[in-house]
């Protein structure tokens, strides 16, 4: 699919394909087109050229049946902030014309879920972030979707809220709900995603498992050494790849005995030896400058 804006193309060619029961994560700088791919999905925006089927249905033009199947949590927090945590669910609840005697099961049993029971009368204003984070994928649940869409779903939270956040998401996986997901964070996607595509420029740079990902483009250890180093005495054939990102150097090589080797030989003590991981391989290829 294709988004055209007037002077710009949000989504470039994309071509995706998620599997049910799967969590799938889209990773990508801000400005990728993120936002605007899951807007597609859930008909809230028009392709310029492409087709979508969500469900098995077309989108845009059904996406009204579709998305009685999809639940939602939007980048930004759209909760009515006059309402109090249970008038917010119930007015969901019945926009998506669920039984009136249905309704307080459910979002009872929800809030259990996100251990919000306490804060059923409490007004949205008086949440904090992570709750209100929380709240929003409690609604997000209230019509049982088979499909639930998350655009960045725990940026600005702190690690517990993150943590919690994590938990339930497991357990959406594991009951068999498929999960789209964006985000930035590569632990996040790391720990939640079965497969996960990069994106950059509207268009998909690579995708696989996370850790598919890493070894197709990464060697399997690097080296962080923080302190000044001369890079000539790093160059030894073959069995390193260097990365400077300003006072940082990055050797990645599939041999740890080398590593360890160069770190006598260098004498440094500012350093960290780990294996490469998913942020190495996405900002080995979105690029490492700050963007938007
Ligand atoms: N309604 C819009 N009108 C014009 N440009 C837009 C609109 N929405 C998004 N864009 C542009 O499309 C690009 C992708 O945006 P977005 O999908 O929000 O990225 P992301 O969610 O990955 O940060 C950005 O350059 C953004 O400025
Ligand atoms: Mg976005």
């Amino acid at each position: 699919m294709v988004k055209r804006y007037r002077d710009r193309t949000a989504v470039d060619g994309l071509d995706l394909e998620v599997a049910r029961g799967e969590c799938f994560g889209l990773l990508g700088p801000n400005g990728a087109g993120k936002t605007t791919t899951l807007r597609l999905l859930l008909g809230l925006t028009w392709p310029s050229a492409g087709s979508i089927s969500v469900l098995g249905l077309p989108v845009p033009e059904n996406a009204r049946i579709a998305r009685r199947r999809v639940g939602v949590v939007p980048q930004a927090d759209n909760l009515d902030p006059d309402f109090t945590v249970e008038e917010n669910l119930e007015v969901y609840a019945r926009y998506f014309g669920l039984e009136p005697a249905a309704v307080h099961e459910r979002i009872h049993a929800l809030l259990k879920f996100a251990e919000l029971e306490e804060r059923l009368h409490s007004p949205i204003r008086e949440l904090s972030g992570g709750t209100k984070r929380r709240l929003t994928l409690v609604r997000a649940l209230v019509q049982d979707p088979d499909l639930v869409i998350l655009d960045e779903p725990t940026t600005g939270l702190d690690p517990h809220a993150r943590q919690h956040l994590w938990n339930r998401l497991e357990e959406l996986r594991a009951a068999g709900r498929t999960l789209i997901l964006s985000t930035h964070y590569m632990e996040e996607a790391e720990r939640l995603c079965d497969r996960v595509a990069v994106m950059d420029h509207g268009r998909i740079q690579a995708q696989g498992t996370p850790r598919a990902l890493v070894e197709q483009f990464l060697p399997r250890y690097v080296l962080e050494i923080r302190e000044p180093v001369a890079r000539r005495e790093l160059l030894d054939a073959g069995r390193c790849r260097i990365e400077e990102i300003g006072a940082l150097t990055l050797v990645y090589s599939n041999e740890r005995e080398y590593l360890a080797a160069l770190i006598d030989h260098l004498g440094i003590s500012r350093y960290l030896e780990r294996p490469s991981n998913l942020e190495d391989c996405f900002l080995h290829l979105t690029g490492r400058g700050l963007r938007e």
